[in-house]
């Protein structure tokens, strides 16, 4: 399937959540997720991207202050559909903000949003979202259903859930491209901006990267993992260096 906008770059949102993961390990303030929003953009990322969760596992109320005042990359705020959420993104006004499913219980975004399922809940919260000035986007599961509900809710943004492509091998990890191309495509033909992301690492970059219609790829678990090896700068370099050889 082809058609849509092409975007001529391909930006990079790093998800720097796990920094706060290792600091409340300790409880304490050290490693400081503002650090590494400095260095996200010291490695030419374009974007920092957070979720503040319901249990606060991560990300904290008061990190989104600091970050906001630290950087000034664009902020794409990560967020259930909650009012508490809700009133939070509005307070804290972020250049965008990702609708996610969330469940306490879970260890991470596991599925995609049911946007078609919860046409009427959802609603509300992208208009006052929108009307903010906030970019609104959905993570979704690269479903027509599910894209459909997107274009009915008339969101500039959707970003497809990459974790079953991440995950798969063979045969079913050709299919699960496969759909996240043809989805890309009829998102962007639809005036809708596509982004991708979730398991995404240097080996499974590459063929997500080189689908024409992607704007952004947000990237989080990954690079925090490889940077304990390597440094965070050295990690963002090269996730940005694969991505940009894959366009
Ligand atoms: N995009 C969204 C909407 C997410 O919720 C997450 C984290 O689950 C990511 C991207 C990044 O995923 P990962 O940490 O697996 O790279």
């Amino acid at each position: 399937m082809s058609g849509g906008k092409i975007p001529d770059f391909l930006r990079l949102g790093v998800n720097i959540d796990h920094v706060a993961t290792i600091r409340n390990a300790r409880g304490g303030d050290h490693p400081d997720p503002v650090r590494a929003a400095a260095i996200v953009r010291a490695a030419g990322g374009d974007g920092i991207t957070a979720h503040l969760r319901e249990d606060r596992r991560h990300i904290r109320d008061d990190d989104l202050d600091r970050i906001l005042a630290a950087t000034d990359l664009p902020l794409n705020l990560e967020m259930a559909a909650t009012e508490e959420m809700l009133e939070i993104a509005l307070r804290h006004r972020p250049h965008a903000a990702c609708i996610v499913p969330e469940k306490r219980e879970e260890r991470t975004t596991e599925g995609g949003l049911d946007a078609a399922g919860q046409h009427n809940r959802l609603q509300p919260i992208v208009h006052r979202l929108a009307d903010a000035g906030i970019r609104v986007s959905l993570f979704i599961a690269p479903e027509i259903r599910q894209l459909d509900a997107a274009i009915k809710l008339g969101v500039p943004v959707v970003e497809f859930h990459t974790g079953d492509y991440a995950h798969a091998s063979g045969e079913s990890r050709t299919v699960e491209l496969r759909r996240i191309a043809d989805m890309a495509a009829l998102a962007a033909k639809n005036g809708i901006e596509p982004h991708a992301g979730h398991g995404l690492t240097y080996d499974n970059v590459q063929a997500i990267a080189a689908i024409p219609q992607l704007a952004e790829l947000n990237i989080g678990h990954y690079l925090i993992g490889e940077a304990v090896f390597t440094g965070l700068e050295a990690a963002i370099r090269r996730m940005r260096d694969l991505m940009d050889a894959a366009r």
